[in-house]
Formats: structure tokens, C-alpha cells, sequence
């Protein structure tokens, strides 16, 4: 793989690094280091990641239209279980960004014991805008933006080493649809964890004190950093940054199919997209955090 480092670093473990000089992204390094997210369990090899991954109905269509030979990006890979379910059975060349350095040691020895040689992960902070120009074809950055200082200005730098022509998978927490989310944080603190034992619907599917069921509490209900954001806020941002709007989840449009999110389908009416995530309210997508998803192509 070509050099996709920009900047020089320093190596832990075979990972390269870069020192962390951010007082909000040392905050949510530190938090992860508590729990890693998501964790790996001691019966973990490649192919429970592999049916893990084909579970994520997103993740198998984003794997799929990578096709053969390119270069990935994950931003924010945490423990790198989705990059390394990118990397499985494929030519890609994948690389896991995050600056919780504990998650990234986690993801490395994970593909070292399993032997996967076509991944790198480089320990870093998205702001300090490490990654080589113009590299790579297709960037996965899904739950990040949202806990950083400056979702905007992490976008932009994000899409400075997107190729032209390379797809974007942004994904973020929504300022309607994570309503659900809300009222269960507010009552969580009022009333304490019960609440969530009954009203948490992924919680019901995770196994009492598992370190999964620990670390989704954590990231859902107290996280240190966490803003919303809505369909048309990133399609200015798309707009200022010639990126083509691609597709969405929810759909931007009523007509809005979702069967190929490579696909270019219609941005619809400011009407349409507000009610699409009212709608996230009373689907899965509310039910299981309100995040929402937007892909874009780079034009320039
Ligand atoms: C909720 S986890 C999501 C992990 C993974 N993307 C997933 O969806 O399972 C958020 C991740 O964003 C990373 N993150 C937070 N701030 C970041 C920043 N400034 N630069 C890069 N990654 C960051 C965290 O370390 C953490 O691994």
C-alpha cells in the first residue's frame, strides 16, 4: 500500500501514531479506554466478524460496491471491527483511524492473530489532518462526527483525502429521530438504569452485564461529547464541499427506495426530509439510537 500518512509518526505497538494534543478528543479517549467500543468477545475469530458484519445490512452494500483493489478509510474505527470486515475475503487495502490508542491495540492484535494483512491502523485524531491527499476511494465515518468539538470543520478535513469520484458514508445522530433517545437519557438520570432495562430496545438483546450491554449504555446515555443533526445540514455541507448527494437513510425523498445506496436518488423537498425523520421516530431507526445516514460522491 502507498504511503497514506501525510504527516511523520511515532510507532506503539506497530501502530503509527501521532501525539494527541486536543482537550476534547483526550476526554473521549479516555472514555472509550474505560470500555471499548464495540468489544471483541475471547470466541471472536474471522468468521464470527464476517457474520457479524453480514448482519449490518448497510455495511454488506457499502463492502459490495467497494468491488476489488482500493483503498478504504474507516474514520473513527474504534476497536476496527467493521474495517476488518472489510478486509476479509478482499484486495482492498483498509485503513482504521481512531484516537483511542487501547481500541486500536485491541483491533491489531485481532487481525494479527487472524492473520489479515490488508489493514492498517493509525492511531490519530481527525483534526490533526494526517491522512495523505487525494487516497482514498471510498471512506466509511459512521457514530464520530457527532462526539467531536466541530463535526463541520472533522468533515472537511475528512474529505480532503477522498479521491475524486470516491464515496463518502457519513453517518450521525438525528435532531428528530434520536428523540427517543432523549426522553430515555432524561429519565435515566432522573430514575437511574432501571429505565433503560425497560425502555432500551437494544438493550433487551444484549446479555445482562455484558461488556457489550456496559458499553452501549455508556456510549448512549453518557457520553461526554454528543450533538444532533438533520438531513439538510448535511446537505449544505455536501453543497459547500462539492459533494454530490448520492443517497440517504431515511430517504431524502417519498419515492426514496434505499435498495442501492450507491444509487443516486432525488434530495426531495425540505418538506419531504422533515417528514422522513419525524418517521425515524416510529421506526428502527429512532428505536435503536436515531442515527441517520447520508452518502455523497466527491466532484472536485
Ligand atoms: C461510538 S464510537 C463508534 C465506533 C464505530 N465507528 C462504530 O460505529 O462502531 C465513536 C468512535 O469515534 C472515535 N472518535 C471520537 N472523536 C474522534 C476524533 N476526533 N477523531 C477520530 N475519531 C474519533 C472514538 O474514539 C470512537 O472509537
Amino acid at each position: 500500500m502507498g504511503n497514506f500518512l501525510k504527516k511523520d509518526f511515532f510507532l506503539d505497538h506497530d501502530i503509527p501514531c501521532f501525539k494527541l494534543n486536543d482537550k476534547s478528543t483526550k476526554k473521549v479517549t479516555e472514555f472509550y479506554k474505560i470500555s471499548p467500543f464495540p468489544n471483541y468477545k475471547d470466541t471472536d475469530d474471522k468468521s464470527t466478524i464476517l457474520e457479524k458484519g453480514n448482519k449490518n445490512l448497510l455495511a454488506v452494500q457499502f463492502k459490495k460496491n467497494i468491488g476489488y483493489q482500493k483503498n478504504v478509510l474507516e474514520v473513527g474505527c474504534g476497536t476496527g471491527q467493521l474495517s476488518i470486515y472489510f478486509s476479509i475475503g478482499t484486495n482492498n487495502n483498509i485503513v482504521g483511524l481512531d484516537p483511542t490508542i487501547d481500541s486500536l491495540k485491541l483491533a491489531h492484535k485481532f487481525s494479527k492473530k487472524n492473520r489479515i494483512n490488508n489493514i492498517n491502523f493509525v492511531n490519530a485524531d481527525i483534526f490533526d489532518d494526517v491522512l495523505a491527499d487525494s487516497f482514498f476511494d471510498f471512506i466509511w465515518c459512521s457514530g464520530v462526527l457527532h462526539h467531536t468539538k466541530d463535526p463541520y470543520g472533522a468533515f472537511k478535513i475528512i474529505i480532503k483525502s477522498l479521491k475524486k469520484d470516491g464515496y463518502l458514508l457519513i453517518g450521525l445522530y438525528n435532531k428528530i429521530g434520536r428523540i427517543r433517545t432523549m426522553i430515555r437519557k432524561f429519565l435515566y438520570k432522573l430514575f437511574g438504569i432501571h429505565v433503560l432495562n425497560i425502555l432500551d430496545p437494544t438493550l433487551k438483546n444484549l446479555k445482562k452485564d455484558s461488556e457489550e450491554r456496559k458499553a452501549w449504555i455508556r456510549d448512549q446515555y453518557i457520553h461526554p461529547i454528543e450533538s444532533l443533526h438533520t438531513l439538510d445540514e448535511v446537505l449544505e455541507w455536501f453543497n459547500k464541499n462539492n459533494i454530490d448527494y448520492v443517497n440517504s437513510i431515511p430517504s431524502c425523498d417519498f419515492e426514496g427506495q434505499n435498495k442501492n445506496l450507491f444509487i443516486k436518488e432525488s434530495k426531495g423537498t425540505f418538506y419531504s426530509r422533515v417528514v422522513n425523520q419525524i418517521s425515524m421516530i416510529f421506526n428502527s431507526l429512532g428505536s435503536d439510537g436515531g442515527l441517520f445516514v447520508v452518502i455523497g460522491k466527491k466532484n472536485g
